[in-house]
């Protein structure tokens, strides 16, 4: 990825010097630079990598998130200038960035922590952007970081989001909403492979299909092309040959966790990451089909439509993203950042991995009243009423034929949750009295209250 950011950046115009730790890596990178080499410096050691930029310099960083990022700006800092700047491009936990952006402040160097999102085609072609640290670091860097990324009809998807963290605190939540839309993809995947035995490329056919109506997006796109290739060793449907058990390095598990901790509730992100784990424990599996019986694989197609599929997966879309800019707004409260939650959607609209044709009326939505929920926003509201009705008769049905639907049904759940003005938490608070003396509100009457089992009276 750091090879492509560089070539883009080269491309727009930026010369630069190009350092990576094994020499042999950059002469070729150097060598299969094309015209874009006059652009670029190779260099062998970090002292040559340093001296040969004129300062004050800003030097990105793009290695793996953790210790790799600290031990690095260890090396640098001994050979930078005041106002110098390293750029942390990496999927940094915002709490690393936060640190780093404090011991900055007690050194030479200025720190900027940028998430970038679109992988390795979107580090070449234009990434989306998500920048945190000091307003004048950004300011300085904004040149070339919105030459580099995506466009969304000419505006640049590289946007300030806040202090310290907050950048890649943004591209942290942006990951957990990858997570859970990935997840629910494959979840309608299964259905259409398991319950109405659905070849992998007539699947790729429908997702093509899907692709050009509302649910069009980037994961959708892909999925289609997922679905339709073929692996050249076997013939068979590339999918069909793939192990479900899927990878993950941690940042829909760190979102998960942030948001426990905000009390902002991204409960189809955490089914998304639990079902990740889950899914690696293959011989566990196959244990537990070998005790209770595979689930019933054909589902009567009278029951379920493709049509059906499609409105699930929308009313799951926006149920997810609702979840994430409510924790979104909620981060911002809690560390005063501020976050431009309508430009959040904005940058999101092109280069990243989540983009969809569905960001740009959430950021509308947001821009009208971002603190409410996306769910209730009149655009969104329409949509849900259209649509959950299909989340509720797909869920309805995986349940029925033993399909498992984990983040659409948390998805729905959250819907439910969210549409329910009395719930049964005056359960939990008749419980909590009973058993701790906690005390609980009368709906009518103000104050703290006690319950007739109060110790001594019952
Ligand atoms: C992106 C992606 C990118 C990446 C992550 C997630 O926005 O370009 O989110 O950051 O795919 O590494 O990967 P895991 O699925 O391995 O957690």
């Amino acid at each position: 990825m750091g090879a492509n950011l560089a070539l883009n950046i080269a491309e727009k115009g930026f010369p630069l010097a190009v350092y990576n730790r094994t020499y042999s890596v950059t002469q070729k990178f150097f060598a299969n630079a094309g015209d874009l080499a006059s652009q670029l410096t190779p260099t062998e050691t970090l002292k040559e990598f340093v001296s040969s930029i004129k300062p004050p310099r800003n030097i990105i960083l793009m290695v793996p998130a953790g210790g790799v990022v600290d031990a690095q700006i260890e090396a640098l800092r001994p050979l930078l200038d005041k106002d110098d700047m390293i750029i942390d491009a990496g999927n940094a936990n915002f709490d690393d960035t936060n640190r780093r952006a404090e011991n900055a402040q007690n050194n030479v160097e200025m720190f900027l922590g940028i998430g970038v999102s679109g992988g390795e085609v979107g580090a070449r072609n234009g990434p989306s952007i998500m920048g945190g640290g000091d307003r004048p670091a950004w300011d300085r860097m904004a040149p070339v970081l919105e030459a580099i990324s995506a466009k969304f009809e000419g505006q640049p998807c590289a946007t300030y989001m806040g202090e310290a963290g907050a950048g890649h605190y943004v591209k942290m939540v942006h990951n957990g909403i990858e997570y859970a839309d990935m997840q629910m993809i494959a979840e309608v995947y299964g259905i259409m492979r398991d319950g109405f035995a659905m070849g992998a490329s007539e699947i790729g056919d429908v997702f093509s299909k899907w692709n050009d109506g509302p649910l069009q997006s980037y994961l959708i796109e892909i999925s289609a092309e997922v679905a339709k290739a073929v692996d050249e060793k076997t013939g068979k449907p590339m999918l069909d040959v793939i192990l479900d058990s899927a990878g993950q390095k941690g940042t829909g598990r760190w979102t998960a966790i942030e948001a426990l901790h905000r009390a902002s509730p991204v409960t189809a992100i955490d089914a998304a990451v639990a079902a990740r784990n889950l899914s690696s424990r293959l011989s566990e599996r196959k244990t537990g089909e070998d005790i209770f019986g595979a689930a019933p694989q054909s589902i009567n197609r009278d029951e379920l439509s493709l049509d059906v599929l499609e409105q699930a997966l929308l009313a799951g879309k926006v149920a997810c993203y609702a979840q994430g800019f409510a924790m979104l707004d909620r981060a911002s409260d809690d560390y005063g950042w501020n976050l431009p939650l309508p430009e959040i959607a904005e940058v999101w609209r092109e280069g990243c991995i989540i983009r969809s044709a569905m960001l740009d009326d959430m950021a509308t939505a947001l821009k009208k009243d971002a603190d409410q929920n996306l769910m209730f926003a009149n655009a969104f509201a329409e949509r849900m009423k259209a649509t959950h009705g299909g989340l509720r008769k797909v869920v309805a049905v995986a349940a029925t034929y033993g399909t498992p639907v984990p983040a659409l049904s948390a998805a729905l759940s959250y819907f439910d949750t969210m549409r329910t003005a009395r719930g049964t938490a005056n359960m939990i608070q008749g419980q909590r009295d009973y058993f701790g003396a906690h005390s609980f509100g009368r709906l009518d009457q103000e104050g703290a209250h006690h319950g007739p089992w109060a110790l001594g009276t019952i």
